[in-house]
């Protein structure tokens, strides 16, 4: 259903506080998967408020787990996995659900799901993750838009080697190869922390693992999983976008409950720009900003530890106000540039071709109305109009919610003047 609310920014004001950091819905995610693979009741903390979260929570119920939650513990039991089909409707919700089919596929030897299709960022195939598969015993038929995927004699191991680090694939291999037969390896794997924080997971339940966050895991398949106990890391994402919407107000932040250690990729770019950072032991990292930032090198988007794709929208947004030219280069999804015709009616001087764009560092926004297109192009929104004068108006939440809990809340706490009519 269409999200008809909007957030109203009177931008200007200078950002101080502190803002405690919510769970990583990326690893919410593949975390509440892999919650299918093992027999009883798993108990995940930390687990972030967002409307990915409850439509993955949909899913397990449709496969017949059993989801508390309350706050941020959720509870999984999965002592009975009676379906092994993800319905369309929750498919098309959330595109990321693809992330189902490693576990469903590993507990009950099948898993029907529709074509997750085109998306927002691009045509965001499925090829790595169904080739992988195969490889391992799966046999897949395409009908009407169905994927209907069969292991009829059991998932084994298998060496696979991905020709690009896909993330959502490295994650399904990982989901399906714990309790295969045999041994898997997986070489060119994903590197994100969201893929240890799988694996260990998975481990506490007792699979066995080795190199995960490395390019190449090792997978001993075990008979079975049981349940365990976890806390989910910290989004680095989300720490990432109150960093660039602190920075663009001149102002300064004490992000707790972070892991700074995950944001090397995108910090060294913040300060490159002028930006003070320190990192603090107990997840605790500080920023000061008391002069106009000046622009960063250009900007290249790759795997992890590279600079990440998802932070390249909010940091578009900053560096519309940067002195001097910026330049993005997008090399993970081709159509992530959506937000830049809507920083364009903030006032901001940008110009893109194809995967590259062009920040003119102006030396001030102004408000204007807005339409979010997608989760970080959204965020990039407020954090623009954080820094514009006079009253924005942003609409299209519902792509903002699905990865940012209650972001006027946490703005508001530090001096934002940010409401949701
Ligand atoms: C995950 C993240 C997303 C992030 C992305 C890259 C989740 C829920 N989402 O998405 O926020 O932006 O990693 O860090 O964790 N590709 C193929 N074939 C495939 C799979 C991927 O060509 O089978 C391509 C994609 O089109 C894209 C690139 O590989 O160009 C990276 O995709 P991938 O790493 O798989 O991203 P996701 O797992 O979808």
């Amino acid at each position: 259903m269409e999200n008809r609310q909007r957030l109203i920014i009177n931008g200007g004001r200078r950002l101080e506080g502190e803002i405690a950091v919510h769970g990583a819905k990326n690893s919410a995610l593949p975390l509440l998967s892999a919650a299918v693979l093992a027999h009883g009741e798993s108990i995940i903390h930390n687990c972030p408020q967002l409307t990915d979260v409850d439509a993955a929570l949909r899913i397990l119920s449709k496969l017949g787990c059993r989801c508390k939650k309350s706050e941020d513990t959720v509870t999984v039991d999965a002592a009975n996995v009676t379906s092994p089909e993800i319905p369309d409707t929750l498919m098309r919700e959330m595109r990321s659900s693809i992330v189902f089919l490693g576990s469903v596929l590993g507990r009950t030897g099948r898993c029907r799901l529709s074509f997750p299709g085109g998306c927002e960022l691009g045509a965001r195939p499925i090829d790595l993750h169904l080739s992988a598969l195969e490889l391992m015993g799966m046999e897949v038929s395409e009908q009407h838009g169905y994927l209907d995927c069969t292991a009829p004699a059991g998932l084994h191991g298998a060496k696979i080697t991905l020709s690009f680090p896909s993330v959502g694939a490295t994650e399904n291999i990982l989901l399906a190869a714990v309790t295969a037969r045999g041994v898997t390896e997986i070489h060119n794997a994903a590197r994100e922390p969201e893929i240890a924080d799988l694996a260990d997971f998975l481990t506490k339940c007792g699979a066995k693992i080795r190199g995960a966050g490395e390019s190449v895991i090792a997978v001993e398949g075990v008979e079975r999983l049981s349940p365990c106990e976890h806390s989910v890391i910290p989004d680095r994402i989300v720490a990432g976008t109150y960093l660039c919407a602190a920075a663009i107000t001149r102002g300064e932040l004490i992000l707790t409950r972070c892991e700074p250690s995950h944001m090397n990729g995108f910090v060294t770019v913040l300060e490159s720009m002028g930006a003070r950072v320190y990192t603090y032991g107990g997840g605790k990292m500080y920023l000061s900003c008391k002069k106009r930032l000046v622009a960063p090198k250009t900007v290249r988007t790759m795997p992890y530890p590279g600079f990440p794709t998802d932070i390249q929208a909010p940091f578009t947004a900053l560096c519309c106000t940067a002195e001097g030219t910026s330049v993005f280069v997008e090399n993970i999804f081709e159509n992530r540039f959506r937000h830049i015709p809507e920083l364009v009616r903030l006032g901001a001087s940008i110009k893109t071709e194809g995967r590259v764009c062009v920040v003119e560092g102006v030396q001030r926004l102004s408000g204007a109305k807005v339409r979010a297109a997608e989760l970080r192009g959204g965020a990039a929104l407020i954090v623009a109009a954080l820094a514009a004068d006079g009253v924005s108006e942003i609409t299209g939440l519902g792509f903002i919610d699905r990865g940012y809990e209650s972001p006027e809340k946490a703005l508001r706490s530090v001096g934002a003047d940010i409401r949701r009519v």
